[in-house]
């Protein structure tokens, strides 16, 4: 597997800083946790740790407002501790991935405070400041992220900021020159440091209409959506000259070798594509969201898995994505029995997988009592379903101690389920043990890494697809229905299933069985 990039054959695991582990007992994780916990993260078999923001920030969207781009806030820790947690797992073999939040800082980012502090500032257009509308009210009628105008009146100096999600996130002027360096040297900064890459943060709202444009209406808007979707973001993403930017990343990283670029990016699959570039001048990976909103079904994902992999550019390399702290987790959306189904898609499609903690042992959404909601996407659009703290409960090491052994203090969110890793590591037919064996099997078997991805079939429930390499040739079904199935399936040996005792038995070719909620790989004769 020598040709490919480290991360196009590894696996990537998110961690949520707050929700790991604790190591001081103030409730929230912290660095020197995550560190006491990458012997378990290289046991498990992940390639890569992406870690959520860690700097300091007066946490108004917990780390992604961002008021130092070069340090580590003391909640999660010192510099010092994040460059022993590099080196820790430098020697596991594990990468460590940033997340880097270039659309917008925290107001109290000195940049802003500058910005703010008179309208001849050298860093005003640091931001997008705008004169009122005649009527006094804002520029245009772009709307926040977190509900709301997206426009902020600044009294001081008589202006209104714009900022696509808090107003305590003012969205940077990427069209400054010297915002563009600033951002580059805060790269370099971490590379130097030895950061295996990156997880870019909003990647396709960087640029804004230069003639702030009102959006156009969204007709198709539904009640029960988040406010922003009243309206077409025409002038607010995915901006032609975003391109530009994501290229000048990309040219500052293969400056220190094989480093990776991912970016947030949601947007249907043509448009999503294009982050990719031209042949090695994008993104190495524009994060493929849809297995987080698909309809859960055979014809769905097999359609979804064809046209992604025929949109691709040839350069492009995969990826998929089940979970993050942005979304509902998947054993939620789908069930126990299919989050197993959906754990063998993951790591048997093309492409680089990126597990959500916790999602390995089958961790559910956590139930926030109204008064404990934490998440300001919550807060500011009350009761629209929109809050994101059930995703980002506490991980469950250990149902036998409290807190789940995540912390000896208070848990900033409360632990969501009894599944833990202690009680799951010994059970052999386990949610846990089902990812280690699942991504033992990736390690060991080229084509799942490297193969092209065939004959994509849904019949009925059950989807059906192969990976081949050279003369190597794995099949794969997986049972996505409520009920036992049949599939035609060729003649192989099962290598692994969700059913644990079928494991290393033969099928024949022809018609086999499929119980209820399994999926199996199987290795087949060419
Ligand atoms: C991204 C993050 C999300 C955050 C937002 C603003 O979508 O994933 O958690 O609230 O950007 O930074």
């Amino acid at each position: 597997m020598s040709e490919l990039a480290w991360w196009q054959r590894g696996v990537i695991y998110q961690i949520y800083p707050r929700s790991f582990q604790d190591s001081n007992g103030d409730g929230i994780g912290d660095l020197p946790g995550i560190s006491a916990r990458l012997d378990y993260l290289a046991a498990l078999g992940i390639d890569a740790v992406w870690i959520s923001p860690v700097y300091p920030s007066p946490m108004a969207d917990f780390g992604y407002d961002v008021a130092d781009y070069c340090h580590v806030d003391p909640m999660f820790g010192t510099l010092d501790d994040f460059k022993q947690l590099l080196d820790r797992a430098h020697r596991l073999g594990l990468r460590v991935l940033l997340d880097f939040v270039p659309n917008h800082s925290s107001d109290r980012h000195p940049w802003f405070e500058e910005s703010r502090s008179s309208r001849d500032d050298p860093k005003r257009d640091w931001y997008l400041w705008r004169d009122p509308a005649p009527d006094g009210g804002p520029p245009n009628n772009w709307l926040s992220r977190m509900g709301g105008s997206a426009w902020e009146w600044d009294g001081t100096t008589r202006q209104y900021y714009y900022h696509a999600f808090l107003r305590e996130q003012p969205d940077l002027n990427w069209r400054n020159p010297q915002v563009r360096r600033a951002m580059d040297d805060v790269l370099r900064f971490w590379l130097e440091l030895g950061v295996d890459g990156f997880r870019v943060d909003v990647l396709w709202l960087l640029i804004k209409d230069a003639q702030f444009r009102d959006n156009p209406p969204n007709t198709a808007y539904r009640f029960g959506e988040p406010d922003h979707h009243r309206q077409l973001q025409r002038y607010t993403e995915d901006q032609p000259e975003v391109h530009d930017i994501v290229r000048s990343m990309r040219a500052t990283l293969r400056e220190y070798g094989e480093r990776v670029l991912i970016g947030e990016i949601y947007l249907p699959v043509p448009q999503l594509v294009k982050y990719y570039g031209t042949a090695g001048d994008g993104a190495d990976m524009p994060f493929n969201f849809q297995l987080l909103n698909a309809r859960w079904s055979a014809g769905e994902i097999a359609r979804m898995i064809q046209d992604y992999d025929s949109a691709l550019p040839e350069h492009a390399w995969p990826n998929w994505v089940l979970g993050n702290h942005d979304n509902p987790r998947v054993a939620s959306r789908i069930g126990a029995s299919q989050a197993r189904v959906a754990a063998v898609l993951l790591l048997t499609l093309r492409g680089t997988p990126t597990l959500y903690y916790g999602d390995e042992i089958g961790m559910t959404d956590g139930v926030i009592a109204s008064d404990e909601i934490q998440d300001p996407a919550e807060r500011r659009q009350p009761g629209m379903g929109q809050g994101r703290d059930p995703e980002r409960t506490p991980m469950q090491w250990d149902g036998a101690l409290p807190n789940a052994g995540f912390t000896e203090g208070r848990p900033w969110l409360p632990i969501a389920s009894t599944a833990s890793v202690r009680e799951q590591l010994g059970d052999p037919s386990s949610m846990l043990s089902l990812y280690r064996r699942l991504l033992d099997l990736r390690r060991g078997h080229v084509e799942l890494v490297q193969g092209t991805i065939e004959n994509v079939a849904a019949c009925g429930d059950v989807l059906t697809y192969e990976r081949r390499y050279r003369d190597q040739r794995v099949f794969i079904a997986l049972n996505m229905g409520s009920e036992d199935a049949i599939m035609e399936a060729p003649a192989g040996v099962v290598l692994l299933s969700t059913v644990t005792s079928r494991t290393g038995q033969a099928i024949g070719e022809g018609i086999t069985h499929l119980a209820q909620g399994e999926a199996l790989v199987a290795s087949v004769r060419t």
